[in-house]
């Protein structure tokens, strides 16, 4: 069964269709990229499979938790990486939520800047904060709204690392990106968006 499946989506902004009918399923511990040029779509589809956008028609029905990383994490600047953690980790009533946050910062290696304000952070580690937010408590689907766009070449390897060890537990991982620069990820499949009609 899909993690996620969406039925014909549309999405209008007034008069202006930035989403046309699309209709995918992702499975368990697929990685798949989601390109396209600006003004594609990619963002108010990952929006609407998210669950924050509510389809003008057809449908996104999900099996399990879909974890969000949005490309301007909403993180509090002021609060610690720990404290950020934990505020989502309480938002989205994720069971046994202090367990959930020790698990994560380990697994994304913040240990060392667990008491930091986020704002103090570089773009790498504020990244690894907001992916980390988007996998508390283990979701059957992430999804990443260009992830290492603001990212050198080294961070981008970093975090892509991190995404990688999550697909191989099986967890399905979908993530937008301008062009074939994250093509060196291996996607398991390439959907490729113009016009807001996957092609
Ligand atoms: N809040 C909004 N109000 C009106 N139109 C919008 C809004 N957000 C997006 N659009 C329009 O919807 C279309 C799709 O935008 P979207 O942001 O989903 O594309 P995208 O593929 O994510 O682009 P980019 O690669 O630049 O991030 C564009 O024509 C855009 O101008
Ligand atoms: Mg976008």
């Amino acid at each position: 069964m899909p993690v996620i499946t969406a039925i014909d989506l549309v999405y209008d902004y007034g008069a202006r269709r930035a989403v046309d009918g699309v209709s995918l399923a992702l499975e368990r511990g697929e990685l798949v990229a989601l390109i396209g040029p600006n003004g594609a779509g990619k963002t108010t589809l990952l929006s609407m499979l998210a669950g924050v956008l509510a389809p003008t028609t057809g449908a996104a029905v999900t099996h399990g938790r879909v974890g969000w990383v949005p490309q301007i994490g909403a993180v509090y600047s002021r609060l610690s990486v720990a404290e950020n953690l934990r505020f989502f980790a309480r938002l989205e009533a994720v069971p046994d939520a202090e367990a959930a946050v020790a698990a994560m910062i380990e697994q994304m290696e913040l240990g060392e800047r667990r008491a930091e304000p986020v704002g103090r952070l570089s773009g790498g580690n504020r990244q690894r904060v907001n992916v980390g937010i988007g996998l508390l408590g283990a979701p059957a689907a992430l999804l990443l709204d260009e992830p290492t766009a603001a990212l050198d070449p080294l961070q981008r390897e970093r975090l892509w690392g991190f995404i990688h060890r999550f697909v191989a537990t099986g967890t399905a991982v979908l993530f937008s990106t301008h062009d074939m620069e994250e093509a060196g990820q291996r996607p398991d499949r390439v959907l490729e968006m113009v016009d807001g009609r996957l092609v």
